[in-house]
């Protein structure tokens, strides 16, 4: 492993070989997949020419199949119109216009390219909006430095940041009213591994407004799966800022920061920028995929298949205890 050319084996932390395969890395268990050559639909072909049913599907930032026709008829416009020039693409405000239509919420949205970044740019706003520093998360939300720790990172950026427990109603409030004033932003994964409950999503919203914080629902996994809008639209909680990115332009590379107008206002007393933030194709490709879940109401395909897969999933859990240690994970995801 410690000759590959890419440290770590993949930019991407969770393709890694063990992180896909357990602590075997594939070297040492022939026959394992490495690396792939092409997707199509639900399958993928590795660098041998091996063709697999695949249940990844991108880490969850596919949701209509690889090169699905529409979007790339819709990528393939965009090519043909240049992809980026020095002015924004007027296809930035109709995006933002029909994400606005879908996902009400969304008064004002900025387009970046991860969801890292994006993650990121939610809590600088808060931080403008609040002139406070503190934050608390909870689940993953990307490789920056504001809710990393370890090697790298500052300390003093690591002591800002803090963790609430998922689902645990006492402790976030708890741990909300302890920040109190300091405290410039929550930002929650609504759904890590089960879904919320309605009580703790309640006790979030409540409490972040109780001390005067910006709520942020980083939906960089659960909007275009549990529904458009995500779990905000599923349960009916408003958050002030939330975080689409994955399946949100069906791999290509987009993700978006929005919200309350008067928060995002904000955008102008800092910086958020980003050279090829608005490039046409991921735009483009965004737009045919919102266009196609509403045409075909996916989220309700991918509860219907994802249901019939968990039944099986737990059927086989059932029958053969020994070879398969758990399943986990909701439907849609
Ligand atoms: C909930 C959540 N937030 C943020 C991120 C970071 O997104 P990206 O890897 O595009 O930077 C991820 C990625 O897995 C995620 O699942």
């Amino acid at each position: 492993m410690s000759d590959w050319r890419v440290p770590g084996f993949t930019s991407t932390g969770s393709k890694r070989p063990d992180a896909l395969f357990g602590a075997a890395a594939p070297d040492e268990v022939e026959g394992l997949p490495t690396r792939m050559t092409r997707a199509a639909g639900c399958r993928v072909w590795d660098a041998q020419g091996r063709e697999y049913l695949d249940y990844v599907m991108a880490l969850g930032a596919v949701a209509l199949g690889y090169g699905h026709p529409a979007v790339n008829r819709a990528a393939e416009q965009a090519i043909a119109t240049g992809v980026a020039g020095p002015l924004p693409p007027v296809l930035e405000e109709e995006l933002a216009e029909a994400l606005a239509a879908r996902i009400p919420w969304l008064e004002r949205v900025r387009f970046l390219k991860t969801g890292a970044e994006a993650v990121a740019a939610a809590v600088r706003l808060a931080r403008v909006a609040t002139g406070r520093e503190r934050v608390l998360g909870c689940g993953y939300h990307g490789w920056l430095d504001w809710c990393q720790g370890g090697e790298g990172v500052p300390a003093e950026t690591r002591s800002l940041y803090g963790e609430i427990p998922f689902n645990d109603v006492d402790g976030t409030r708890r741990l909300i009213r302890e920040a109190g004033d300091r405290l410039a932003v929550v930002v929650v994964e609504p759904v890590v591994v089960i879904e919320p409950a309605r009580e703790w999503l309640d006790v979030v919203r409540a409490e972040t407004t109780r001390v005067g914080a910006v709520l942020v629902f980083d939906e960089i996994k659960t909007a275009f799966r549990l529904a458009v809008g995500g779990v905000a639209e599923r349960y009916g909680v408003r958050p002030d800022l939330a975080v689409l990115g994955k399946a949100l332009a069906n791999g290509f590379p987009l993700a978006v920061v929005g919200g309350r107008a008067d928060l995002m206002a904000g955008a102008g007393r800092t910086w958020i920028s980003s050279t090829l933030a608005t490039e046409s194709v991921a735009l483009a490709a965004a737009r045919a995929t919102l266009e196609a879940f509403v045409r075909e109401d996916v989220c309700a395909h991918l509860h219907r298949v994802g249901t019939q897969l968990l039944h099986g999933l737990h059927r086989l859990h059932r029958k053969h205890a020994d070879l398969v240690t758990g399943v986990g994970g909701i439907a849609e995801m």
